[in-house]
């Protein structure tokens, strides 16, 4: 089977309306640290704080901002705590993609209704700046959606947090919106999340990636990207395929201990300016070879950036029918070869770079040689 794309949104009648991305919660060992990186390196704002001074005891939560990127870090207090024991096993990761909505009630009574899990019942909260209503579902792993209604609210973040501004001078670096959110799940998995985010959410399958477009001489995988009805939240989920070694999914779920979040794309309108701060700041990046630019125009046509300049940062370059697109990989940002981040630039294309899957993997592979574990 070959790539299927259907890359023209439903304009059907959405049946789950989501506006879009609200805020993604990262569960970490120590979020005070977590919060500095973030905004020395990748330039986000702190904006809200909840802890033991705002009268949370036993866990401690930095809100971070870059264009309407909105991180949360957390981390526990205690060793007996749900977040202190989530990092003790998949260590740093992400805990909860959450998602806005216009009304939490009725998301979480049709998700239950459909067959999501219950994580978190609805529930208001309120503060001086009006209300908020949360409630969650599960989805792969230990993974949460949580449905944000915050229509009611003019706070800096949530009831319960305070607003707080960052100690040092960040200059943010082009971060401009979540672009996907990428989960892997163990083999045989794939389809039944798939049916998930379709049955319950109401998401199209936008993409479908098998085994022969995503493989090297040792590795594959297999991936099926959902996109909900406005198109603003695409979900890739990948799983991992037979190959000769052990492939990067299967590695991912060795140490994230289960199925999560694998990396999350951010999109950024100058990604030229965006990758030589992240890399004047300390950030670690995948690794082409130079004789990847040798060839690449042939493969993508004209573009606006200079070679150069893409090949100094080590950026890479994609077409499809409707345009092109700039893309880069991080390294893993913690020391669990699981999470990690994309940068990408989009300049008419809505693709994920498929021409690129195999410099990537062979990046990734040399990574996996360095760690021991391919
Ligand atoms: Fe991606």
């Amino acid at each position: 089977m070959d790539t299927i794309t259907k890359n023209k949104p439903d304009t059907h009648q959405d049946t789950f309306p989501i506006n879009g991305t609200d805020y993604i919660e990262f569960y970490v060992g120590n979020a005070k640290q977590a919060a500095h990186y973030y905004q020395s390196a990748f330039g986000f704002q702190l904006i809200a704080y909840r802890g033991p001074e705002t009268g949370t005891r036993d866990t401690a939560s930095y809100v971070l901002q870059q264009g309407k990127i909105r991180f949360v870090l957390t981390s526990a207090l205690s060793p007996g705590h749900e977040v202190a024991q989530h990092v003790l096993r998949h260590g740093d990761g992400v805990k909860v993609l959450a998602l806005w909505v216009d009304d939490a009630r009725d998301a979480f009574k049709k998700a239950v209704e459909r067959g999501a899990k219950a994580a978190i019942e609805p529930q208001t909260l309120e503060d001086d700046h009006g209300q908020v209503t949360v409630a969650s579902i599960h989805t792969y792993g230990e993974t949460l959606h949580t449905f944000v209604e915050r229509n009611q609210y003019k706070g800096a973040f949530m009831p319960g947090f305070q607003a707080k501004e960052s100690l040092m001078k960040v200059e943010p670096i082009g971060l401009k919106y979540v672009d996907h959110c990428v989960g892997n799940v163990e083999l045989g998995g794939m389809n039944k999340w798939v049916e998930f985010y379709q049955e319950v959410m109401g998401f199209k399958l936008l993409v479908t990636f098998d085994d022969k477009d995503i493989s090297t001489k040792y590795t594959a995988l297999m991936s099926k990207v959902v996109s909900n009805g406005n198109g603003f939240i695409k979900f890739p989920i990948n799983e991992p395929a037979q190959g000769l070694k052990k492939s990067q999914i299967e590695e991912y779920l060795d140490y994230y201990r289960g199925a999560g979040v694998q990396h999350i794309a951010v999109a950024t309108d100058d990604i030229i300016h965006t990758v030589d701060e992240l890399r004047r700041r300390g950030v670690e990046f995948l690794y082409v070879p130079d004789t990847y630019y040798e060839t690449v125009l042939e493969r993508v046509g004209k573009i606006n950036e200079d070679l150069l300049e893409l090949k100094r940062l080590n950026i890479l370059i994609d077409r499809d029918e409707e345009g092109y697109l700039l893309q880069i990989f991080t390294k893993p940002v913690q020391d669990r070869p699981t999470v990690f981040y994309e940068i990408i630039q989009r300049e008419g294309a809505r693709s994920f770079g498929k021409g690129n899957f195999k410099a990537l993997f062979e990046a990734i592979e040399r990574e996996q040689e360095l760690r021991g574990t391919l």
